[in-house]
């Protein structure tokens, strides 16, 4: 997505993806320390048993290599009681009441609950009788879940940041940055989707039935996750984190202030390392580049929800001083509950102030700020918002409210945590604010804009276009039909307005 954004707020992601690692096995915490699994190779096969290995260990479940001594749960697939008796035979290791052996439709549903479920019979490979005497039921299949209807609008979907996915969406996004930086829209557009969608899913797919009824999944985004399924990695995307544009792009669009364009003209100028490009002569930098390349360490090292927390007494301290009925809304990814993030978003509005007030606001807290010593960069964008103007039809389009792009000083004194990377000597770090100023009527619309997650608000958008012949974006809602603007007090108003259930800020990370 080549969105002029980007030349303001900087790159969209800041953090630099650890690269060649995709589908490495760290060592994992154990969560469910009284079992100890292992899956037996048998009819199963080596590839899928080690994605299922891998996925376990990741869940937290301890599972071993080898057939040990304290080896609790043997794990199955294909194969009856009796042949895992004798498969057990074999290894000169007998059943014992204390051995569970169990067909791996038990392990996916553990996998899809993230934690141990009940074995029942169903589950069990050997027929164990009750006290007493009667058998419990036959081992059968499992049915599969009920999977309820899944929306290809992320605004009906909730998506909250319990991804059991990841091994998956790790995949499409890379992929779908790839193509950004080669300015495939198209096909970026559809990793985005299908990597969306998979966050949404409360369960994680394990094989390929799993996808049945998915929307977003083309037989590309398939093919791949079928690759996953059985190689634990996708050679696609093993080559492009090994490609040279997409790290060179990775690499400089990490800086503040550097985009597609100034990429793309590095990388054609032979620069392949921010150091070579740093230490360039002939080569011009823009005021926000300085910045960026002044203050990266600190910039790339993302914001923890401390930070956070503290910039926003700053950012309340300064905006009460000058108009003190006004609200301060923390947005952007931290609303949405997250726990890092690659700056802070705030939205202002005030319902006592006239215009002239309004606009004075944010260059009065930058004066503030630059009087004190905290502002290391900033760029102050005026408002050219028109109230009757109809919103905007691009999915992708800027707002016109008056906003500010800043680079703070945070003392570390100010952070509750106190265990902020601290470097020795430096006393602060460098802290990557946006502050947006609405008019207090718009207040609901800019804060649904405003909190994200940016593939939730471009469904936002082409829902109310295509299934509901509306026009929103950040100022306002305009009913097409009934040629009318809709006013909304607040987000549930909006989601109502447009005959959406209302989707929790944390339910957003689409
Ligand atoms: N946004 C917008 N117009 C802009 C910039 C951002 O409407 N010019 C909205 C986007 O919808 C985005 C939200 O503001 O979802 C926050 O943007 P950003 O800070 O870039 O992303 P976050 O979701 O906060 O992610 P991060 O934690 O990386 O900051
Ligand atoms: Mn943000
Ligand atoms: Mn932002």
């Amino acid at each position: 997505m080549h969105s002029p954004r980007m030349a303001h707020s900087g790159p969209r992601k800041k953090r630099p993806r650890q690269m060649g690692t995709q589908m490495a096995s760290p060592p994992q915490d154990i969560k469910f320390r009284d079992l100890v699994l292992f899956i037996l190779e048998k009819k199963m096969g080596s590839t899928r048993r080690a994605f299922l290995m891998e996925l376990a260990r990741r869940k937290g479940f301890r599972v071993e290599n080898e057939l040990s001594d304290s080896v609790t749960h043997i794990v199955a697939e294909n194969n009856s009681g009796s042949d895992v008796l004798q498969w057990l035979q074999v290894q000169n290791r007998r059943a014992s009441s204390q051995l569970e052996l169990l067909d791996v439709s038990w392990l996916i549903e553990c996998m899809r609950a993230g934690e141990p479920v009940e074995m029942t019979g169903r589950h069990q490979l050997v027929v164990r009788r009750d006290p007493a005497g009667s058998p419990s039921p036959e081992p059968q299949k499992t049915p599969p879940p009920a999977v309820t209807e899944i929306s290809p609008y992320a605004c009906q979907r909730r998506t909250t940041l319990n991804n059991c996915n990841h091994i998956f969406t790790d995949a499409f996004e890379v992929l779908a940055e790839n193509c950004e930086f080669r300015e495939n829209d198209g096909s970026c557009l559809a990793f985005m989707r299908a990597a969306s969608v998979l966050k949404s899913l409360p369960f994680t797919i394990i094989s390929m039935k799993d996808t049945e009824g998915i929307p977003c999944l083309g037989d590309k985004v398939k093919s791949i996750i079928e690759e996953i399924i059985e190689d634990g990695e996708s050679s696609e995307v093993k080559a492009v984190l090994n490609d040279e544009r997409y790290r060179s792009f990775k690499l400089f669009t990490s800086v503040f202030g550097v985009g597609l364009k100034t990429s793309e003209k590095w990388f054609r100028m032979g620069f392949r390392t921010l150091s070579k490009v740093r230490s360039d002569q002939t080569l011009k930098f823009t005021q926000m580049q300085k910045a960026g390349f002044l203050y990266y360490e600190d910039l790339v090292s993302c914001v923890t929800k401390a930070e956070a927390e503290a910039v926003g007494v700053l950012v309340k301290e300064a905006v009460w001083a000058f108009l003190p009925d006004a609200f301060v809304t923390m947005t952007g990814g931290f609303r949405r509950g997250k726990k890092m993030g690659h700056d802070v978003d705030f939205l202002i509005t005030s319902p006592g102030s006239t215009e002239e007030e309004e606009q004075q606001l944010l260059p009065k807290v930058i004066n503030l700020w630059e009087r004190k010593g905290l502002l290391l960069y900033y760029d102050l964008v005026e408002s050219t918002f028109e109230k009757l103007k109809l919103p905007s039809r691009k999915v992708d389009a800027l707002d016109h409210f008056q906003k500010c792009f800043l680079i703070l000083k945070l003392h570390h004194e100010r952070v509750d945590s106190g265990k902020s990377s601290q470097q020795e000597g430096k006393t602060w770090k460098a802290i990557r604010v946006d502050l947006v100023m609405c008019p207090y009527e718009c207040r609901a619309f800019a804060l649904l804009g405003w909190t994200g997650s940016r593939q939730f608000e471009r469904d936002l958008r082409r829902y109310a276009t295509h299934e509901r012949k509306m026009m929103l974006d950040n100022h306002a809602l305009y009913d097409k039909t009934k040629r009318i603007f809709l006013k909304a007090e607040s987000e549930e108003e909006i989601f109502a307005h447009l005959g959406l259930e209302y989707i929790d800020p944390w339910e957003r990370n689409a």
